[in-house]
């Protein structure tokens, strides 16, 4: 069997898409422009560039986009005072602090200081609560992407077999939630779980978010499951020449599964995609409006 590739650039694009057009029509309904702060402390090369993505995708999607850019030295107080700003200004409907940040900010302290109302990452306690016990809320883009892909591929999700491979707070743990919220057999799996192998074997869905390179085998997959890489891990191959792997060994995996997302072009593209879809929602919550239909 070759697996059929899930193809998250094409799903993604169709996704931005959608949100430009939401965005149009609330302009042109309600004079409502979404608007999202970035805010980035230090220069980490991987970090910057996410940022700028995150930045031109915002507004091609038709949203007002600000950026913040501090030196690495910046003080805790001086970003929670940022953040504060931030939560106050109506034209600001998302923020988003990159992380990491530097060692000698309190991440979860700055995260805490967010409005949840503006959390766009989906990261504050209060969304993580909403998220587990089923309340509206904001979810974590990576995760709500997965999700997309899987419902996407398979139809409803109902009565799956899920295996979650990774505990993280932005991936893992939220995407055992949106799996358990349609109606999956969740299992998470992490560094000290017993046999990993045999608890792979039982998905029907296997997520991999654990962030080393080809960590799973293809003899882990059961035959005709979906399999989600959420890895994004640089390697040096043969040739000398740098290179992006998933967690998954994706040439043994295609031969046995059923669907596999690719690394890049899977999971990644479905990130940004989904903070934008995430900001408008934002946006239309704290403006008291329905987000637009998609015929809009
Ligand atoms: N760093 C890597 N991924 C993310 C993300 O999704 N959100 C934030 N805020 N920082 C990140």
């Amino acid at each position: 069997m070759t697996a059929r590739i899930i193809d998250g650039k094409a799903f993604a694009a169709t996704l931005r898409g959608r949100v430009g057009a939401r965005v149009a029509a609330l302009s042109a309904r309600h004079g409502l422009v979404p608007g999202l702060a970035v805010v980035l402390v230090g220069e980490d090369p991987a970090s910057s560039v996410y940022v700028r993505n995150k930045g031109e995708a915002t507004k091609a999607a038709g949203m007002a986009s600000f950026d913040h850019r501090l030196p690495a030295d910046t003080s805790q107080a001086d970003l929670l005072a940022l953040v504060d700003r931030l939560n106050r200004d109506p034209a600001v409907h998302g923020i988003l602090v990159q992380l990491p940040l530097p060692a000698h900010v309190d991440a979860g302290a700055v995260i805490d200081a967010i409005d949840p109302d503006k959390d766009v990452d989906g990261f504050h306690v209060i969304n993580a609560g909403r998220l587990a016990i089923g309340r509206p809320g904001l979810v974590p883009c990576t995760p709500l992407g997965c999700r997309m892909l899987l419902e996407d591929a398979l139809g409803p999700l109902r009565g799956l077999n899920a295996v979650v491979l990774g505990r993280s707070t932005i991936v893992g743990r939220p995407m055992a939630q949106l799996l358990l919220q349609a109606d999956c057999t969740v299992t998470i799996c992490h560094s000290r779980t017993a046999d990993l192998a045999a608890e792979c074997r039982r998905a029907d869905v296997l997520v991999a978010a654990i962030g080393r390179p080809a960590f799973v085998p293809g003899d882990w997959i059961r035959p005709g499951a979906t399999v989600i890489d959420v890895g994004i891990n640089r390697v040096v191959g043969p040739d000398g020449k740098g290179r992006l792997v998933g967690d998954v060994d994706f040439d043994a995996a295609v031969a046995v599964a059923g669907a596999i997302t690719p690394v890049p072009g899977g999971v990644g593209p479905m990130t940004i995609a989904c903070l934008l879809a995430n900001t408008v929602e934002a946006a239309c919550r704290q403006a008291g409006v329905p987000v637009p239909g998609d015929a809009a």
